[in-house]
C-alpha cells in the first residue's frame, strides 16, 4: 500500500526522504517520488514508475531542500506511471501533496476544479487535492487553513503531506482513515505513514487520531481537529529494533521471520503465564473476572491470515472455555448490518492494526454499543486505540508482506485469553497445567520444525511446478490448511485450495490427479484414523500426498511426510502450521517469485 515519509530541519531532506521510502517498499508500491521545498525558493520535484532506487538514481545532486515530502504509490486511481506518481502539484507548482487513501468524490472535485480553470496532469485522485489546497491559499492565508479548507471539500480516506513554495518552513499533514505518524527530533521533524521509516532517526512519536490535522516544523508541531480546535498529543516511545528492519544475513525479511518465531513466542508469552493458579493474565483486557463470566458467545473479526488465526482462535476458545466462538471475515461483516449482542465479546485482530475494513468493522460494533478487544502487533496503531482493550502480540515488526510470525503469536495470544478465560469457567487446574507447560514448550518445538528447512526446501522444490496444491485438515487442522494455501498462492502464485478432509469426497475429489497434489495435516489425535481413510482414497485417484504429521502414515498413503513434534492437541494446529511456512517459501524462491513484495499484494490494506 502506499507509503508518505516527510521531513523538516537544518538537513537536506533528501537523503531521509529515500531511505525512508526504502523502508516503506515492503507496503508494496508501484512508483515513487519526492518533492523539496530548496532554500532558493519552488519546490523541485522528482517521480518516476518503478523502485525507489529508480527514483535514488534519477534525483540529481543538486536536489537539496530542507523541508520535503516523498511517497510510494500502490495505484487505485490510474495505471502505475511517472505521471501519476506521487508528490502532485497545482498549475504554479506551489503547492506538492502526497496522499494515502481514496478520494472518493474526486471525480465530481475534478469537475468543478477544470471548471474553474486547474488542468490536471495526471488521473489519480490525489490531484483535485493539489489544486484544491492552492485555490485555497490566498494570500495571508495559513497553509493549514488552506488545507483544512481544501479537506472540508473531500469525502474519502487520507494521510496527507502538504509542502507550500511560500511557507517552507512547514509541512502540514492530516489524517482520516490512513495513518499518519510524527516523528521527534533533535531540531528536527519527521512524519511517515508507518514508524519503520522514521525508527533510524527518533524513537520518539505521536500518533495522529483520525480528523486531526498537525503543522509541523523543524522545532515541534501542533496538532488540530477538522474544526480548528487545538488538541494536545503526549509522544510515546516506540521500542522495536533498528535491526527488525534489516534481513539480518537472510536472503529475504520472509525467512528471517520464519525464524524468529521462537524468540517472538517467548516474547508473547512473556510475563503471562501462572503457573500457581494454572492460567494466564492479560492485563489489557479491561474485564474482570466477573464480566468475563457473562460473555455468552466471542466474534473474532480479521481479514486474510489474521481471519484464520481467528479461526484457530475460535477453536481454543470453544475447546478450552467452552464458550461458543466464531471468527468472521471483517470486510464481510462490516457490510451485513450485523446483530450487535450485548453478551457476544468481539475481537477484532490485526498485525499492522491498519486495516481499513477491520477498523471499519470494530467501529460498526462499536456503533453499536458492542464491546471489543484487539488482538494487535503494532503499538498505538489505529485499531489498538479503537479497541476497549486487548492484548498485544510484541511479535516485533514484521517487514515481508507474508504474515508468519505475528500469524503465529496471534494464535498464542488466542490460546492465553482462552486459557484464562476457561480457568474462569470450568478448566480443571490440572487441564490448565497442561496448556501451560505446552506453550513453554512451543518455542524449543518450533526451533524443531526450522531445523527441517532444508528438507522441506527440497520438497517444495518437487512440488512446486504443479498445476496446484490441494491442503486438507480435519477440525483444528481446517484452519491450518487455509492458511497454508494462503501462503502458497501469495508468495508463489501457484493456485491452492483448502478443502476440510471431510468435505473431498463430497465434491473436490474429483479434481485429484498426479498433476494435482495434496498437502495433508494429519495430527496423532482422536481423528486420526478419519485422515488416514482419506490419504487412501486421495491415494486410490493416484493422487501424490505431502503428509504434515506427528507420525509418518504407512508409505502407501503418502508420498513423502514432514514431522512436528507433537504438542498437546489444542496446540497442534500451531505447529503443523510452522513447515507449511517453509514450503511456502522455498517454493517462491524455486518459482524465483518476490517472495517479500508478492505482485498485487501490500503489507496493510489500509485502502476498502
Ligand atoms: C497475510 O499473509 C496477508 N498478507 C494478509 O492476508 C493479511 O493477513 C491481511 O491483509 C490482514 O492484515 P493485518 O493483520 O495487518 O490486519
Amino acid at each position: 500500500m502506499c507509503g508518505i515519509v516527510a521531513y523538516i530541519g537544518p538537513k537536506d531532506a533528501t537523503p531521509f526522504l529515500l531511505e525512508g521510502l526504502a523502508r516503506l517498499e515492503y507496503r508494496g508500491y508501484d512508483s515513487a517520488g519526492v518533492a523539496v521545498a530548496g532554500r532558493t525558493g519552488g519546490i523541485k520535484v522528482r517521480k518516476v514508475k518503478g523502485r525507489v532506487a529508480d527514483l535514488a538514481a534519477a534525483v540529481p545532486a543538486r536536489f537539496k531542500g530542507g523541508t520535503g515530502i516523498g511517497h510510494t504509490r500502490w495505484a487505485t486511481h490510474g495505471v502505475p506511471s511517472d505521471a501519476n506518481a506521487h508528490p502532485h502539484q497545482d498549475n504554479a507548482e506551489r503547492i506538492a501533496v502526497v496522499h494515502n487513501g481514496i478520494i472518493e468524490n474526486a471525480d465530481e472535485l475534478r469537475a468543478r476544479l477544470t471548471a474553474e480553470g486547474a488542468v490536471f496532469r495526471s488521473e489519480t485522485d490525489t490531484e483535485v487535492l493539489a489544486h484544491l489546497i492552492a485555490a485555497h491559499a490566498t494570500e495571508g492565508v495559513e497553509l493549514e487553513e488552506a488545507v483544512r479548507a481544501a479537506l472540508g471539500k473531500v469525502v474519502g480516506t487520507y494521510g496527507i503531506a502538504v509542502l507550500d513554495a511560500e511557507q517552507p518552513d512547514r509541512i502540514v499533514v492530516a489524517r482520516n482513515g490512513s495513518p499518519i505518524v510524527l516523528g521527534i527530533g533533535e531540531k528536527e521533524m519527521f512524519a511517515a505513514s508507518d514508524v519503520s521509516a522514521l525508527v533510524r532517526y527518533t524513537r520518539q512519536v505521536v500518533h495522529l487520531e483520525d480528523g486531526e490535522l498537525a503543522t509541523v516544523r523543524a522545532d515541534g508541531f501542533r496538532t488540530s481537529t477538522e474544526d480548528a480546535r487545538t488538541t494536545h498529543r503526549q509522544p510515546s516511545t516506540v521500542d522495536w529494533e533498528i535491526d527488525s528492519y534489516d534481513t539480518g544475513g537472510y536472503e529475504h525479511f520472509l525467512l528471517k521471520e520464519i525464524h524468529e518465531q521462537p524468540g517472538s513466542v517467548e516474547r508473547t508469552l512473556s510475563g503471562r503465564l501462572d503457573e500457581r493458579f494454572a492460567t494466564a493474565h492479560l492485563g489489557g483486557l479491561n474485564l474482570d473476572a466477573r464480566e468475563l463470566r457473562e460473555i455468552r458467545r466471542v466474534k473474532i473479526l480479521g481479514c486474510g491470515s489474521a481471519y484464520y488465526a481467528g479461526e484457530m482462535g475460535a477453536q481454543l476458545i470453544e475447546e478450552l472455555a467452552r464458550i461458543p466462538a466464531h471468527s468472521e471475515p471483517a470486510s464481510e461483516f462490516r457490510y451485513r448490518n450485523p446483530v450487535i449482542e450485548a453478551d457476544t465479546l468481539y475481537i477484532a485482530v490485526s498485525q499492522s492494526g491498519e486495516t481499513y475494513d477491520t477498523l471499519a468493522a470494530v467501529q460498526e460494533v462499536k456503533r453499536k454499543g458492542g464491546r471489543v478487544l484487539g488482538v494487535v502487533n503494532t503499538v498505538g496503531s489505529a485499531i489498538a486505540r479503537e479497541c476497549d482493550g486487548g492484548i498485544y502480540l510484541h511479535a516485533g515488526p514484521e517487514i515481508s508482506v507474508a504474515s508468519t510470525k505475528a500469524f503465529t503469536s496471534t494464535v498464542i495470544a488466542f490460546a492465553l485469553l482462552a486459557l484464562h478465560f476457561g480457568r474462569i469457567h470450568d478448566l480443571s487446574p490440572a487441564d490448565g497445567r497442561r496448556i501451560v507447560a505446552a506453550l513453554k514448550a512451543l518455542p524449543d518445538q518450533i526451533r524443531e520444525v526450522l531445523a527441517q528447512s532444508d528438507a522441506i526446501a527440497g520438497l517444495a522444490a518437487e512440488y512446486a511446478d504443479s498445476e496446484g496444491m490441494m491442503f486438507i485438515g480435519r477440525v483444528r487442522g481446517y484452519p491450518v490448511a487455509r492458511e497454508g494455501a494462503q501462503k502458497l498462492k501469495e508468495i508463489s502464485y501457484v493456485h491452492a485450495e483448502a478443502y476440510p478432509a471431510s468435505e473431498l469426497k463430497h465434491g473436490p475429489l474429483a479434481l485429484i490427479s498426479p498433476e494435482l497434489p495434496t498437502v495433508a495435516l494429519v495430527p496423532d489425535d482422536e481423528l486420526l484414523d478419519k485422515n488416514l481413510t482419506t490419504l487412501g482414497e486421495i491415494k486410490a485417484r493416484s493422487g501424490r500426498v505431502l503428509a504434515v504429521a506427528h507420525r509418518a502414515p504407512e508409505a502407501k498413503l503418502a508420498d513423502h511426510c514432514i514431522l512436528v513434534p507433537k504438542s498437546e492437541p489444542e496446540l497442534d494446529p500451531l505447529l503443523l502450521n510452522i513447515p507449511l511456512q517453509l514450503l511456502a517459501y522455498h517454493a517462491a524462491v524455486a518459482l524465483k517469485r518476490d517472495v517479500d513484495k508478492p505482485r498485487n499484494l501490500a503489507k496493510s490494506v489500509t485502502v476498502e
